[in-house]
């Protein structure tokens, strides 16, 4: 008899979601009564508003939601998706260019499975979010990390993209807010890096989930827009997928909504795959998202607020650790300091070398849980992220102060 493998080989060579598992741990330590705080999770705190619950559950009540809808959405939503599409990423695109996603993660999932034949090779800067490596994996792709340090604010160049460009070069990932750093590109450096990919005929796969979580220098400032780069070089369009979702705009990490936006032939595709995946995202949830985009935006705003001053205390808080350089981020919820200056040194009897093990040295002596750089790309860093409570975000920072005094 043959001997085959458990587990094909495919799926044994992805690793469990690395935020997701020490937010775990950190939720179990919680639950055992150990008062940790939690800078693990990427979702905001926040309840849904709720003229968004409020349409749910008029959703729930009617009942044209209780059978299948279209696999790539609700004509209504994929409407309201088109109408935010022109708002925030300045592309007009017809309902037709539109797949509604279990959130943002199946759209990044179908983008790579879409656009991808063995061995094509995806341009990632780095640090990355850890899903990525994963979706390209099991797509048969090629991951090409393209690093950019603190030094240079984590945005990479067109001069290190290029270096990195190949025959086999298909994609380049373009996440602007940035998760893991929070870093966002200015227009120009959009611009410059929309025109390498147009002329060398690259795809471009845009994550633009953090697009409305943007912040100005100044506290009452106007927050800078994080332009699209189909929006800086508009003949990128078809060539271009844009991931979008609700999650982290309005709160509704639960629910599950997102969506890809690209050209038809591409939408029509990825649709396909989604009838045989997943078929059409919950109805309740698709209502809610309707509600969401189409609603008044004030409880958005009032929330971006609550992050920008989170953002600003924990920076400066944390600007005061020697050892840590913290670039300041510009946009979504996370703050991405550089901890080479803490390893190799001696802190309470430990001494790390890595920031995996800085991150399980915070846990077990402040109690305070972070993701390690590793999660994201090279060591020597830890995400926090600041979508917390304002007491828990100052009390957690003064745990690391006393620890690395
Ligand atoms: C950069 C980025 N893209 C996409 C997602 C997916 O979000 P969701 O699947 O909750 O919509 C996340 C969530 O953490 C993210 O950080």
């Amino acid at each position: 008899m043959t001997e085959h493998p458990r587990l094909s080989a495919r799926i044994a060579a992805i690793a469990e979601s690395a935020t997701l598992k020490v937010d775990a741990k950190a939720k179990a330590l919680q639950a055992e009564g150990r008062p940790v705080i939690s800078y693990a999770a990427g979702e905001p705190d926040f309840a849904t508003p709720e003229y968004i619950v409020e349409a749910a559950l008029a959703a729930t009540h009617d009942p044209k939601n209780y059978r299948y809808t279209p696999a790539a959405g609700l004509p209504e939503l994929r409407e309201a998706i088109a109408a935010k599409t022109l708002r925030d990423s300045g592309l007009e695109v017809s309902p037709g260019q539109v797949v509604v996603t279990n959130g943002g993660k199946q759209a990044v999932y179908q983008a790579f499975q879409t656009l991808l034949d063995p061995g094509d090779e995806v341009l990632v800067p780095t640090p990355y979010w850890t899903t990525y490596p994963e979706a390209i994996k099991l797509a048969g792709g090629r991951q090409v990390d393209v690093f950019a340090g603190s030094d240079q604010g984590y945005l990479v160049t067109v001069a290190q993209l290029e270096a990195a460009r190949t025959d086999r070069t298909k994609v380049l990932l373009f996440v602007s807010p940035s998760n893991p750093t929070g870093a966002v590109y200015s227009p120009e450096q959009t611009r410059e890096i929309g025109e390498w990919a147009l002329e060398h005929g690259i795809w471009v796969v845009a994550d633009e989930i953090y697009q409305n979580l943007t912040y100005a220098e100044e506290p009452d400032g106007v927050p800078p827009r994080a332009v699209s780069i189909v929006e800086a070089v508009p003949e990128l369009a078809n060539q271009t997928i844009l991931v979008n979702g609700v999650a982290k705009t309005y709160a509704m990490t639960g629910w599950r909504l997102g969506w890809m936006v690209g050209p038809a032939d591409i939408i029509k595709g990825a649709a396909n795959l989604q009838s045989h995946l997943s078929s059409n995202v919950s109805n309740i949830s698709q209502r809610a998202a309707i509600a969401a985009l189409n609603g008044p935006q004030d409880a958005v705003e009032e929330m971006r607020r609550a992050f920008d001053r989170r953002r600003r205390t924990i920076v400066a808080e944390l600007s005061k650790i020697d050892g840590m350089t913290v670039p300041v981020p510009q946009g979504a919820f996370y703050v991405y300091p550089d901890v080479t200056g803490l390893l190799g040194r001696e802190w309470g009897g430990v001494t790390p070398t890595t920031s995996l093990e800085l991150a399980d040295l915070i846990l077990d002596q402040a109690e305070v849980a972070a993701v390690p750089g590793e999660a994201f790309g090279p060591s020597g860093y830890l995400r926090l992220s600041y979508a917390l409570g304002d007491a828990p975000l100052l009390e957690g920072v003064q745990r690391l102060q006393r620890l690395f005094a």
